[in-house]
């Protein structure tokens, strides 16, 4: 589905990504973790094809097509979809005018009252998009469009950031719906989904996870196991494990 190669990615004049290369097969979740700074947005950002940076070298591969030069509207008619972390203010949009653009999408969901429903979004529809919004308000709107836009490879920012435990809830809900994991033999949507706090694993069955630290994919595994060793022993615990090898 997606095969990311040897991708350098420069913002500023400074290098944040060095050469990653992963892939991610049809139907798999994979997990990318590591600190705050380590450039696990910039991941997104490149391929997605948002953000004010600049892929140096290297190569974008959706459905084995280089994409890497396609603007991020493009990529989106192929079937790639973001949930942001902050996703931004429009005061121009209500979340209603904006649903109805993204139901326009290729593989746009057209009966959308029952994910309003579990979004718990309706008395949002009319409200400018994410204009005093809550934490949990913000998350929920951007999940509803991604979940109506249907993307076949969803690209997640740090879903439990700025959520209570209640929203956690539907939040993994929705990401359950959105990979439809259910059956397993049934499964053809991928996701790549930042955590940091591990919480989104409960709703999940991801299957491979990445530590990405200093703009480098520095360990990969089961994504429970590279979590339970963060968990005890922190990033720098994978810095000193490195240094072992
Ligand atoms: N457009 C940009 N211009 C300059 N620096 C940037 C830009 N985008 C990201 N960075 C820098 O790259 C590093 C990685 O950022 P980011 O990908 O947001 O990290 P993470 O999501 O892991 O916290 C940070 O030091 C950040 O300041
Ligand atoms: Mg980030």
């Amino acid at each position: 589905m997606l095969e990311v190669k040897n991708l350098t990615v420069v913002a500023e004049g400074k290098t944040i990504l060095h050469e990653i290369s992963f892939q991610i097969s049809e139907g798999e979740t994979h997990i990318l973790m590591g600190p705050n700074g380590s450039g696990k947005t910039t991941v997104l950002h490149a391929i997605m094809g948002t953000g004010n940076v600049a892929i140096q070298s290297g190569q974008i591969i959706f459905e084995g097509e280089d994409v890497t030069a396609l603007p991020a509207y493009e990529r989106a008619r192929r079937g790639i979809g973001v949930a942001s972390q902050r996703p931004p203010s429009i005061p121009e949009l209500t979340l209603r005018s904006l649903v109805e653009l993204v139901q326009q999408s290729n593989n746009g969901v057209q009966r959308i009252d029952e994910l309003v429903e579990i979004m718990n979004c309706g008395y949002l529809m009319d409200r400018n998009f994410n204009v005093n919004f809550s934490g949990g308000e913000s998350k929920r709107a951007e999940f509803l469009q991604l979940l109506i836009q249907n993307p076949k490879l969803a690209l997640i920012d740090e879903p439990e950031s700025g959520v209570d435990l209640d929203n956690i809830g539907v939040i993994g809900r929705a990401l359950h719906q959105l990979l439809k994991e259910e059956k397993v033999l049934d499964r053809h949507k991928s996701g790549l989904i930042i955590t940091h706090t591990g919480h989104i694993l409960d709703y999940l069955n991801a299957d491979r996870g990445y530590v990405l630290i200093s703009g480098q994919l520095v360990c990969s595994g089961n994504p429970r196991d590279l979590f339970e060793e963060v968990e005890k022993h922190g990033y720098e615990g994978c810095v000193q494990c490195l240094k072992c090898q």
